[in-house]
């Protein structure tokens, strides 16, 4: 297995700093749910939390899709639900990658029931080549090639989350 930088620790933190922006602008005086997906956006979330100069309140869901390894089971489980009550709130879901796009529409159907307010999506990394269901996507970091990618929080069978790059993982 060898790893190849995708995308560098500078360029992800020059594009939060836009991303921060934009939300902050969209989001001013809504005090959104920022709410992080785990474990794949922790370092994401984290990272993007701390450069909106707004009040926030920040929470985390967590799924399981991949069971393990790169292979998707296709079956979505919700591991630890919200405790937040999203009714009446806007909720901005912080997902590491939308690939099939299965995980983050179930989560978005399964959040939507509750009523929040606004439910909108910020991914950091985007494979459309790879989508079979439809996904809103309301900020996207970077759209990368059809490749397994790891690092930054992005894991492949539990390793790499810990690599300060986006790097693509080759055979
Ligand atoms: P989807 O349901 O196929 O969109 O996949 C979403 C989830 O699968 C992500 O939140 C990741 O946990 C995982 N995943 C998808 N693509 C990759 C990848 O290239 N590397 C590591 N994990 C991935
Ligand atoms: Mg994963």
């Amino acid at each position: 297995m060898k790893l190849s930088i995708l995308i560098t620790r500078e360029q992800i933190n020059a594009r939060i700093d836009q991303l921060a922006t934009q939300i902050a602008e969209d989001y001013r005086d809504r005090r959104p749910l920022i709410l992080g997906t785990l474990k794949g956006s922790f370092i994401f979330t984290s990272d993007l939390v701390r450069k909106l100069d707004m009040p926030v309140e920040i929470d985390f869901v967590r799924l399981s899709s991949y069971g393990s390894g790169a292979e998707t089971s296709g079956k979505i489980e919700v591991v630890q639900d919200v405790r937040t009550i999203i009714e009446d709130r806007h909720v901005l879901v912080i997902e590491d990658i939308v690939d099939t796009g299965l995980t983050a529409r179930f989560l978005l159907d399964h959040l939507s029931s509750r009523q929040p307010s606004s439910l909108s999506l910020c991914t950091l990394l985007d494979k459309p080549s790879r989508r079979t269901v439809e996904v809103p996507i309301a900020y996207v970091g970077f759209t990368v090639p059809n490749k397994f990618v790891v690092g930054y929080g992005i894991d492949f069978d539990e390793k790499f989350r810990n690599l300060p790059d986006v790097c693509a993982l080759e055979d």
